[in-house]
């Protein structure tokens, strides 16, 4: 998507519209110093740590790391898509977004949200108001659904027969294809169409924004499957959506823990009996994406399985998932229930109270890994001990380096009676490898590599690129980051004019964009002036060590041996 609308378009717009009014009109901001400061909205705080900058039209947290252009704050705090945020910046800015096919792509993808949002209406007006009824409200009431809990989570049902909502909602061609994109219609081998969901409960699945992005439908018998799902549409992806999370954040101003459940059922019963913090997968395993979502969401996140072997082995997956988002601001932990019990029976046969009281007694996220893998070995034995550490290994490379996984090293090593030192040395070099959120003041070059400090101060201060002199060699030197330098470099060399800002766009979906923005909000403590002299000295220095390095190269070859472009070249590097 983020291709169909030049870059120059959104170079403009960021010119156009501050960040700092986006930002103000959601989450009220405070001036402190050159900066303007709240707490932040995508973590709990007491203090604020969530700052924007008007200089450089960016956000950052330096709690839980959010941070964003005005486009990135509209996507994370507004849950829009990138052309989404485009065009409400440019309606707020006056602005036409160009591209043909990007404007044509947007009113479809609104009638496509249209569209769901009047099936499921359709399926809750059929429950009632339809004449066979009754077999689903009997079931609902069965099950102990109050009126007040069917309405809010929007549940309807999907009368029996092959052409209700085709007949309802098909009425032409382009209807029909419409049903079909949003995953209503199924077809048999001879591409006659019918409607997916028949004689079902059904149950709308809402994005973060509230908009019907897909069904679950359950059977009222023992027929299979139980439940049908909507399948991958443009609208619905499984791995991104979550079960009840838009009625769980607006029915908590700040959500303080979240619980993530196996069923939709869980989620509706713990609802009722007051417990609205619930959200559950569809029916896969909490992917990544699901869990950085949840965090954004809530501090805490506790996973509720059942005790069963497959309750387990699902809490592992997530356990695994999770691995790179731990340490920081928030707690993972796990809960499981008897085996046969799910959240749904807890709370209706012991109640709302005992169900909370679970949730209290939940292990904590390293409790469980650790027991997990404890359980693999024989830890009376060294060998077993060994071996402990053997498995735990590719495990602990995957969390982020910081003082959680110092810890948990710490925790390991005494399980197998040994110490971190020795654990350390069998964990190897990427052990080392420091993912760091928090912010470290950048005093001068000799801290942090001079490639990095050359980004840097190009990143915040691109006006500075200017005077830098030549640097057409730079490219042949093999050093970390030098592309991402280079790439700089031409960029604004091509684009004088480039803000902060528009070179983070610039970067969005790039393998840099998350580093980019991490130097971006780096301190940087040196003048204007001082930081045009180290930035312009670096970049003498690293051609002088290309031109230094190709030199002896060619000089290495033998002058006997090379080629006349290269005899020229080596002159023109003597003078
Ligand atoms: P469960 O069978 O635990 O769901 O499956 P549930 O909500 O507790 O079901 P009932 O109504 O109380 O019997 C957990 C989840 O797995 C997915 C659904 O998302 C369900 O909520 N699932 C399950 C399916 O997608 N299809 C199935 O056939 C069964
Ligand atoms: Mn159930």
């Amino acid at each position: 998507m983020a291709g169909q609308i030049p870059p120059q378009f959104i170079d403009d717009l960021l010119t156009r519209v501050d960040v700092v009014d986006v930002v103000d009109a959601r989450v009220p901001l405070k001036k402190a110093g050159k900066n303007l400061q709240a707490c932040c909205p995508f973590h709990n705080e007491k203090t604020p740590s969530f700052t924007v900058s008007p200089e450089k039209q960016f956000y950052h947290c330096f709690g839980c790391g959010a941070h964003g252009t005005a486009i990135g704050f509209l996507m994370e705090y507004d849950q829009m898509s990138f052309p989404e945020a485009i065009q409400e910046l440019a309606d707020l800015a006056g602005m036409t977004v160009p591209t043909t096919s990007f404007v044509n792509a947007q009113p479809s993808r609104q009638n496509l949200y249209d569209l769901t949002d009047k099936v499921s209406q359709y399926y809750v007006h059929q429950l009632h108001n339809h004449p066979q009824k009754t077999a689903f409200v009997n079931y609902l009431q069965q099950r102990g659904l109050s009126a007040q809990i069917i309405e809010h989570f929007n549940i309807g049902m999907a009368p029996d027969g092959w052409d209700n909502v085709l007949k309802t909602f098909g009425a032409n061609d382009q209807a029909r294809k419409q049903l079909d994109e949003v995953g209503l219609l199924s077809s048999n081998d001879k591409g006659r169409q019918y409607d997916r969901f028949r004689n079902r409960i059904m149950f709308p699945i809402k994005d973060r924004r509230g908009r019907v992005v897909g069904f679950g439908g359950r059977v009222l018998d023992d027929s299979t499957p139980k439940y049908l799902n909507s399948p991958e549409t443009p609208l619905f992806h499984k791995g991104n959506e979550l079960y009840g999370l838009f009625q769980a954040r607006k029915a908590n101003r700040k959500l303080e823990r979240i619980i993530i459940v196996e069923g939709y059922m869980d989620v509706i019963v713990l609802t009722d009996h007051g417990i609205t913090n619930a959200v559950a997968t569809l029916g896969t395993a909490t992917t990544p994406d699901h869990l950085r979502q949840l965090l954004r969401s809530a501090p805490e996140l506790v996973f509720c399985f059942d005790g069963d072997r497959a309750g387990r082995e699902a809490a592992w997956r997530a356990a695994e998932n999770a691995m790179p988002l731990l340490g920081g601001n928030h707690q993972l932990k796990f809960m499981f229930l008897a085996d046969g019990e799910d959240p749904d029976s807890v709370v209706r046969q012991q109640g709302a109270e005992q169900f909370n009281r679970l949730v209290g007694q939940a292990q904590n996220y390293s409790d469980f890994f650790l027991a997990t893998l404890e359980a693999q070995v024989d830890i009376s034995s060294m060998d077993g001990r060994a071996r402990l550490i053997e498995i735990a290994k590719p495990y602990l490379r995957q969390i982020p380096a910081g003082i959680y996984r110092d810890m948990l090293e710490q925790r390991l090593a005494e399980k197998a009676n040994t110490n971190t030192a020795m654990l350390h040395k069998h964990l190897g070099k990427s052990a080392e490898n420091t993912v760091k959120k928090h912010k470290k003041p950048l005093k001068s070059s000799s801290a942090i590599s001079p490639i990095r400090m050359a980004i840097t101060i190009l990143l915040q201060h691109p006006e500075l690129h200017a005077e830098i002199g030549a640097f057409d060699k730079l490219a042949s030197l093999e050093r970390a980051g030098l592309t991402i330098l280079v790439q700089l470099l031409e960029t604004l060399s091509q684009n004088p004019h480039l803000t902060t800002a528009m070179l983070l766009e610039r970067a969005r979906d790039s393998e840099h964009e998350g580093h980019l923005h991490q130097l971006a909000q780096q301190t940087l403590t040196l003048s204007a002036k001082e930081l045009q002299h180290e930035l312009t000295g670096i970049i003498q220095q690293l051609q002088q060590q290309a031109i230094e390095q190709r030199h002896a190269y060619l000089v290495a070859k033998g002058l006997g041996n090379l080629t006349d472009e290269e005899r020229i070249e080596i002159n023109s590097l003597n003078s």
